[in-house]
């Protein structure tokens, strides 16, 4: 089976649409065809200031809620990054072949480091990016499913992988990003000239999977839409429709043209109230089954021992090879 290695941030708690459609969702249909390794990227999350003990409490409700979207520990490896040691030990190696040129091209550092100013951010928020290539190879991933932001941090990872495999040998496989076309830029409901994110500086176009099933419907009957009153697929021009297109299409599994035919002559009122029940009828049972996940922490963590231990069959003997090729002596 081909390899693939996927990662999420466990910083905001809940999961947003963008996410789930984006990235977790494609994680599940995976691990039936390939041999899966899914992580909640803890060291990825202490780049940007963090409060240790909500750190904690939400790297099991990222775990709770990968269960809950239907990741089953006997059919692929959910693990926490920190667990596993090997990710930091190969990030360094890795950051000594990165040049520090091309570690400031990547634009979501650009965009997160211009927020409090350059001269303030972390240097972890600066390697961050060599990481996350840290992550990818360490499973010699054959394939990444993630959302079109980390497109960037995908050409970086193959490009170290092909250096270092020319520097040493032959080490690491070249992965190719998985992006799903349809659903890999979901937008912001209230701003649909931005990305869905939890750094908007509003919530009200950001759903987040775990918050109040009302509080969710409301946000979808605001959300912003365009000028005219056409229910058409227009990403161009109708930004905010087909947003809400998409996400209805992503969780309904009824084709875009199929919907817009249902709802020729039909306002944006009636579209937005029907997609938000189908959100609604979404994330209730998501709930639900988080919330059982969560009221068992012993359970959770046992899982979280038999992923690490899983993923460190992988990344021991990576990391193994790399030490060897670079000339690192082996401990006698
Ligand atoms: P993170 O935690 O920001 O996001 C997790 C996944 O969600 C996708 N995503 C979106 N997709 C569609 N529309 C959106 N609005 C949207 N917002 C987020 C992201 O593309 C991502 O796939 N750097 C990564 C975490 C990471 C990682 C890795 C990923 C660390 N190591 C190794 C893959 C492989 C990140 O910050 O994702």
């Amino acid at each position: 089976k081909p390899r693939v290695l996927s990662g999420i941030q466990p910083t905001g708690g809940s999961y947003h649409l963008g996410n789930y459609l984006g990235a977790v969702r494609n994680w599940v249909g995976m691990q039936e065809t390939h041999d899966a390794f899914y992580c909640v990227v803890d060291l990825h999350a202490i780049t940007a200031g963090h409060d240790p003990k909500l750190l904690r409490e939400r790297t099991r409700v990222s775990v709770a809620q990968l269960l809950a979207v239907g990741l089953d520990p006997a059919r692929c490896t959910v693990f926490v990054q920190s667990h596993v040691p090997e990710h930091a030990q190969l990030g360094w190696v890795m950051s000594c072949i990165t040049g520090f040129g091309e570690a400031s091209r990547m634009t979501q550092f650009k965009d997160k480091s211009s927020k409090q100013g350059a001269e303030r951010s972390s240097v972890g928020l600066f390697t961050y990016p060599i990481l996350q290539a840290a992550d990818i190879l360490l499973y010699q991933a054959d394939s990444v499913p993630v959302g079109e932001d980390q497109r960037q941090h995908l050409e970086l990872t193959r490009d170290l992988a092909q250096r270092f495999n020319t520097l040493f040998g032959k080490t690491f496989t070249l992965p190719q990003p998985h992006i799903v076309k349809e659903t890999a830029k979901i937008l912001d409901l209230q701003d649909p000239s931005a990305k869905m994110s939890k750094s908007a500086s509003t919530t009200n176009g950001l759903i987040e999977l775990l918050e109040p099933a009302a509080k969710i419907a409301k946000k979808i009957k605001s959300a912003v839409t365009d000028t005219g009153r056409d229910i058409v697929f227009d990403p161009e021009a109708k930004a905010g429709v087909s947003n809400l297109l998409t996400i209805y299409s992503a969780l309904s599994g009824r084709p875009i043209a199929e919907l817009v035919e249902a709802y020729a002559g039909k306002g944006y009122g009636d579209l937005k109230k029907d997609l938000a029940e189908v959100v609604v009828e979404f994330v209730t049972p998501f709930q639900q089954r988080t919330q059982e996940y969560l009221d068992d922490p012993a359970q959770l963590d046992k899982l979280l021992v038999i992923g690490a231990e899983k993923a460190r069959t992988v990344s021991v003997r990576t990391l193994a090879t790399v030490y060897d090729k670079i000339g690192f002596l082996a401990p006698a």
